[in-house]
């Protein structure tokens, strides 16, 4: 083995004399490594090399949650809590027997244990050694000593004494303390000087809008962290312009350094005590933003924390908590920054909401608001007329008061930046059931007497329980009672109201042929009354239809679990003998195609109804995708299945085909495509492979159908068979987006708007399913004129041949802009 080190190794000692200096030869007493040094990650042993002074260690990093796993990283190593500051892989940690080699011919190549390349580094010129430095720096150089490559020019989250942000680097946040993938937070100094704090969506690297800036404008601005203790924005030429440490510590040598981005998003500049026998660990002494809770506007999708859940942060260095309100839970109590559910089941409008209601109750809380999902604003009134008004609103959530001017706003799950603190001159409250409260306040003092009071009477009812079912059984055997033990059972796992079949045949007139309102995909579909007037759509599952009944299923399970505003509310569902049915609320104006295809009736979509309906299937969208506590694909997405209330809000329907995924599922394949033509991406369509991101191109077809009032599958032109999606995007390249406007839409509009809808939804329909935006995403473009939009790439299914007619020029795109600027004078309202 050694022998074997010695042979391999003897052809660098040569080179290595030949090229530099000989003091190099000596790989540990100076921190310089030599070509063709390895490194093997072991499980259980520390492989690294070391900095002369031992203070840093470059090498293979256990992770903490699994000693098996590793990173390649530079850590204190001198100190008792060894700290990262630096990683190569922290998206992509490697198993043992992983390498990394500082190759003969000058490259630094991390490999994993099956000799897969994962990451590495190639300078553009010869590099003779690597050395890691006394500073945390570990550099790769050249004969001549000039370095060629460095840690500290390609930083993680971390920056070390001595070391520069310059002008067009980064720093960017892990995603929690001890998980190194990247995190939601980003800090940058861009060309223009303004250095700046972003959150970061993880899935899809979407910066939000900063919540912290410095504001400078110098060009060359650099973050300088300099070794006597102070963190300053500075000129190349010295001359600071922020000095961002405002106290000064005294005899700065006797400690450690770092300055990190940590994983709530606050930059925090710390020290360590070298003197290991000085008690304490690192100590904060500075950070930014002041007060990140307070920072994170509405323009940044969840906030600091996720839906449903609300931010604090305290103490004095400000550190960053997200807690549920009162009987909700964690998405994941690991990940507190996931958000949080409703612990209780969801209510079901619709069934005598008054009954429903009266089981819920309000718990106060003060000082919290969240700024968005508000859907009603009353003003001015009492804060006991706001409670009432949400405690018998089945839709309310949460119902948050502002003393001053008597304001009130209703809001509806999923609640989103949501920040707690004095600052907050609001309180808010969260509609829970009140039997849950009940049970819990039952102190154990009382239970005692209430088991003896109960007692009596639960003996009572197990004995009627007993006669009922003895009744039940002789009335069933009478052919009275219809259905089975088994489908009860059945229903009440689906936790769902059963509809008795009889009802459902007076209601729908027997199934007549003038109550028929169409054919879905499994089955006629019914309009129906009940006896107390309310009008239900009933979904009969044909009986001969075996590959539906897996779709019924699906159905019922998922929808029993949604509710939402702009999703179809399920009332119940009868399962009898062969029969299995859907009954849903009524919808009077049936579905969107029938309005946005017609001529005439198109006419009743004026440019806000139509606005309205986009941002209603948005929402209902990011619902299933992100804020419900499922993730589901709906995968059939199409104006048809957008069904329109009386006060024409969309509401999206038939999940017969939705898929739920796993919290950390991105993607699936299936070998059965289910779908309709138009609507489904391309990758779906061909490959089988459908992601929240299918559903995004199906959403951006229906955007471009409702503005336009053309199917997507019309040909504009049969000679280059042009679909829809073709035509917007020429017009969109051409600079003449109007023109794709429904006739039947009526003027004036406000034209910003639609061209950022058009815009929004050429975005979608892309053809590559990473550069459509998410539909978080897609929300806060369409709700807020102050998000920037990227431009759209070509979208699919565009005709070979009218692309190589067409010419390519940048000044043509902006061409909608001008019109932008022009037309703004029609917004003013
Ligand atoms: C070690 O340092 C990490 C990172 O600063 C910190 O989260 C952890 O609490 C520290 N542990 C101890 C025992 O001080
Ligand atoms: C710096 O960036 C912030 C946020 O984008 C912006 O509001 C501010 O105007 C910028 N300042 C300068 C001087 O560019
Ligand atoms: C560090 O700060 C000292 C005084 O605070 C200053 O003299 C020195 O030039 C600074 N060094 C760098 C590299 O900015
Ligand atoms: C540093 O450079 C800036 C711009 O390049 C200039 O305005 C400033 O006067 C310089 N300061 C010093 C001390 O040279
Ligand atoms: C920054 O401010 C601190 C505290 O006032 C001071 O000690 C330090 O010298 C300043 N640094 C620079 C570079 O101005
Ligand atoms: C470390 O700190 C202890 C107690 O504060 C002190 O007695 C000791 O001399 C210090 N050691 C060094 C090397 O500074
Ligand atoms: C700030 O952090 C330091 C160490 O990280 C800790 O000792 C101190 O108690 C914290 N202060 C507050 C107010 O939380
Ligand atoms: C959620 O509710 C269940 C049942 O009521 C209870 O056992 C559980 O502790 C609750 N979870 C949280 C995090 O409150
Ligand atoms: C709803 O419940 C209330 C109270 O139990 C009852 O009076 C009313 O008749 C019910 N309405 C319907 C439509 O069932």
């Amino acid at each position: 083995m050694a022998s074997a080190l010695l042979y391999r190794l003897l052809p660098l000692i040569f080179q290595i004399t030949i090229f530099i200096s000989p003091s190099c030869t000596q790989t540990e007493a100076d921190g310089s490594i030599s070509l063709g040094s390895s490194l093997t990650a072991q499980t259980g042993q520390t492989t690294a090399w070391f900095s002369p002074s031992g203070d840093f260690a470059f090498g293979f990093w256990p992770l903490e949650t699994d000693g098996n796993y590793f990173l390649l990283a530079i850590w204190f190593d001198k100190i008792k809590n060894k700290t990262v500051v630096w990683y190569a892989n922290g998206n992509q940690a490697v198993q043992a027997e992983a390498t990394v080699e500082l190759t003969t011919d000058g490259q630094l190549s991390l490999k994993d244990h099956d000799a897969n390349e994962v990451w590495n580094v190639k300078p553009d010129s010869t590099v003779t050694y690597a050395a890691m430095l006394d500073s945390g720096n570990f550099v790769l150089a050249s004969s001549d000593g000039s370095v060629r490559w460095q840690s500290f020019d390609n930083p993680s989250d971390t920056i070390l004494p001595s070391q520069v942000l310059g002008s067009g680097k980064e720093l960017r946040s892990r995603l929690m303390d001890t998980d190194y993938s990247s995190g939601r937070f980003e800090l940058s100094i861009p060309s223009d000087g303004n250095l700046t704090f972003y959150p970061v969506d993880i899935v899809s690297g979407y910066k939000y809008d900063p919540y912290w800036s410095s504001g400078t404008s110098e060009k060359g601005s650099q973050l300088v962290f300099n070794e006597s203790g102070t963190i300053c924005l500075a000129l190349p030429n010295n001359t600071v312009l922020i000095n961002f440490t405002t106290g000064r510590i005294d005899s700065i040598g006797d400690f450690y350094q770092r300055g990190t981005l940590d994983p709530d998003g606050v930059f925090r500049q710390y020290i360590y005590p070298k003197n290991t026998t000085t008690s304490g660990g690192w100590t904060v002494v500075d950070f930014q933003p002041p007060d990140i809770c307070r920072e994170l506007t509405t323009a940044t999708g969840s906030g600091a924390c996720g839906f449903n859940s609300y931010c604090v942060s305290g103490g004095g260095n400000r550190s960053v908590d997200c807690e549920c309100p009162p009987d909700y839970a964690f998405e994941d109590p690991s990940r507190k920054y996931k958000g949080c559910f409703p612990n209780f089941t969801a209510r079901i409008c619709g069934i005598n909401e008054s009954v429903t209601e009266s089981m819920f109750e309000l718990i106060e809380m003060i000082n919290v608001d969240w700024p968005l999902s508000a859907y009603e604003h009353s003003s001015p009134i009492d804060v006991d007329q706001c409670k009432r008004k949400c405690l018998s609103d089945c839709n309310c959530d949460v119902a948050v008061y502002q003393d001053e001017g008597g304001n009130c706003w209703k809001k509806r799950l999923p609640l989103s930046n949501g920040k707690m603190g004095s600052y907050v001159d609001r309180k808010a409250f969260i509609k829970v059931p009140k039997v849950s409260k009940d049970s819990s306040e039952g102190g154990s003092r009382n239970k005692k007497r209430v088991i003896i009071i109960i007692l009596p009477f639960l003996l009572g009812f197990l004995l009627l329980l007993c006669l009922g079912l003895l009744v039940r059984k002789k009335l069933r055997k009478q052919g009275i009672l219809h259905g089975s033990q088994y489908d009860e059972s059945r229903g009440k796992e689906l936790d769902l109201p059963l509809f008795d079949i009889s009802m459902i045949e007076s209601a729908t007139n027997v199934f007549s042929n003038d109550n028929k309102l169409g054919e879905g995909g499994f089955g006629p579909v019914y309009k129906g009354q009940l006896v107390d007037g309310q009008c239900i759509a009933v979904k009969r599952l044909s009986k001969d239809s075996v590959q539906g009944l897996d779709e019924f299923k699906n159905e019922v399970m998922l929808i029993t679990k949604l509710q939402h505003r702009n999703l179809v509310r399920l009332l119940g569902c009868c399962i009898q003998q062969e029969e299995r049915m859907l009954i849903y609320e009524y919808m009077p104006n049936k579905s969107l195609d029938t309005f946005i295809f017609d001529r005439t009736k198109g006419k009743l979509l004026n440019w806000q109804k139509r606005h309205d309906i986009i941002i209603g299937i948005a929402r209902g969208l990011l619902y299933l995708h992100q804020d419900s506590r499922l993730r589901i694909i709906h995968r059939d997405l199409k104006a048809g299945n957008i069904l329109l209330d009386k006060d024409m809000n969309p509401k999206i329907s038939d999940f017969g085909t939705a898929r739920i995924f796993r919290g950390d599922q991105n993607q699936e394949n299936t070998r059965r495509v289910i779908g309709t033509y138009g609507y489904m991406s391309p990758e779906y369509a061909m490959g089988g492979i459908f992601s929240v991101k299918s559903d995004v191109f199906s959403f951006g077809v229906i955007v471009l159908e409702i503005l336009s009032g053309k199917k997507n599958r019309t040909l504009y032109d049969a000679e280059s068979s042009m679909t829809l999606l073709g035509h917007a995007w020429e017009l969109w390249e051409e600079g003449r987006c109007l023109e794709l406007l429904d006739e039947a839409m009526e003027c004036p509009y406000p034209v910003s708007r639609v061209l950022r809808c058009v815009q929004v939804g050429l975005l979608c329909a892309q053809e590559g399913s990473k550069d459509r935006p998410t539909m978080a995403e897609v929300v806060l473009m369409l709700s807020n004129e102050g998000v920037a939009l990227p431009q759209p790439k070509r979208p699919v299914f565009f005709s070979e041949r009218t692309l190589t007619d067409r010419k390519w020029s940048s000044s043509e795109q902006n061409s909608c802009a001008v019109i932008e600027s022009t037309a703004t004078m029609f917004e003013g309202r």
